[in-house]
C-alpha cells in the first residue's frame, strides 16, 4: 500500500517536472527582448533564399566582417550556389592571400587564393584575433544562425541594435552597448554604422538596416546551404503522402465493400 503511494507520488512529481521543463525552456529561449520581426524571403515552410540578396550579403561579409570573423566551413567555389560565375569566384579567391606550405625548405608562405581553398581566416590564430580584438574572441560565423536563438533574425537585431546606454548604465571600457547582446555589453565596435557605407553591384540602396539584412541573409544561407532542397523534398514527401493515403483508403473501400 505504502509502496503504491510512493509510485503514485513520484509520477505526480515527474508529471509535474516534465510539464515545467518545456515552459521554463522557452522562457529562456526567449531572451530579454524580443527582436524586431525581418520577413526574410526564407522565413517560413516554404520560403527560399533571395540570390541576389544573398550575393550582397556576401559582399557585405566580405568588404566588412571578413576583418574580424573567418567562415572556416567555407570554400570560395560554394559561392558558385549563390549565383556567382565560374570567373567571378575564381577573382574572389584570388584577391586574397593564403598561407601555404611549407615549401621545399620547410618554410611557410602566401599564395593567391583558388577557387577550391577555404574562406581565409583573418587572424593567424586566436591569441592574435583576441589580441586585437580587446580581449574579446570574434566568432567564426560559418553556422552562426544555427548557434544563436533567434538565427537571421538576432543576427539582424545585433548590427542595428547599437545604441546609448540608458540612464545610469555605465559601459565598461572598449565595449559597446547593444540592446539585443545578451548583458547589452559587446566588445565588437558597430561595424555597419553609415547608410551608403558600402556600394551595391545591383544598384540597392546600401543602407545600414539593408546591409543588415542582407549579411544576415547569407549567413543563413552559409549555415543552410540545402536549406531549398530540403523543403522542395518536403513537399514531395507529402504529395506522396496525400496519393498513397488515397490509394489506401480506396482499396480499404474495396476490399471491405461485402461485408455488411
Ligand atoms: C573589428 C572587428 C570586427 C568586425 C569588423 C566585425 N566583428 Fe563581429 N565580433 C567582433 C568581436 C570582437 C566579437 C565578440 C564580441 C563579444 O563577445 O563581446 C564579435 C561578435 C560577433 C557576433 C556574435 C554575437 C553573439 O551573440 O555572441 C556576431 C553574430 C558578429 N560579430 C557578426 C558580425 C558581422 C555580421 C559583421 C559584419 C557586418 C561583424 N561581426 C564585423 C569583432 C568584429
Amino acid at each position: 500500500m505504502a509502496l503504491r503511494f510512493v509510485k503514485a507520488a513520484a509520477l505526480a512529481a515527474a508529471v509535474g517536472l516534465s510539464a515545467s521543463l518545456p515552459m521554463g525552456a522557452a522562457k529562456a529561449a526567449e531572451g530579454p527582448v524580443e527582436l524586431p520581426h525581418v520577413n526574410f524571403s526564407f522565413n517560413g515552410p516554404f520560403g527560399t533564399f533571395d540570390r541576389a540578396q544573398v550575393q550582397r550579403g556576401f559582399q557585405v561579409y566580405k568588404d566588412v566582417c571578413a576583418a574580424c570573423h573567418g567562415m572556416h566551413l567555407l570554400a570560395y567555389r560554394n559561392l558558385r550556389d549563390i549565383g556567382l560565375s565560374e570567373e567571378e569566384v575564381t577573382a574572389i579567391a584570388a584577391s586574397v592571400q593564403i598561407q601555404d606550405g611549407p615549401n621545399d625548405n620547410g618554410e611557410m608562405f602566401e599564395r593567391p587564393g583558388r577557387a577550391s581553398d577555404r574562406f581565409r581566416r583573418p587572424f593567424a590564430n586566436d591569441a592574435a584575433a583576441r589580441a586585437a580584438n580587446n580581449g574579446a574572441l570574434p566568432p567564426d560565423l560559418s553556422v552562426i544562425t544555427k548557434a544563436r536563438v533567434g538565427g537571421a533574425q538576432y543576427i539582424h537585431a545585433l548590427l542595428v541594435g547599437y545604441t546609448q546606454p540608458p540612464e545610469g548604465v555605465t559601459v565598461m571600457e572598449g565595449m559597446h552597448y547593444n540592446e539585443y547582446f545578451p548583458g547589452h555589453q559587446i566588445a565588437m565596435a558597430p561595424p555597419l554604422v553609415q547608410d551608403g557605407q558600402l556600394t551595391f553591384g545591383d544598384g540597392t540602396n546600401a543602407t545600414v538596416d539593408q546591409m543588415a539584412r542582407d549579411v544576415s541573409a547569407f549567413l543563413t544561407w552559409a549555415a543552410e546551404p540545402e536549406l531549398e532542397t530540403r523543403r522542395a523534398m518536403g513537399v514531395r514527401i507529402l504529395i506522396f503522402l496525400a496519393i498513397l493515403g488515397g490509394l489506401t483508403y480506396a482499396v480499404k473501400r474495396k476490399i471491405w465493400a461485402d461485408v455488411h
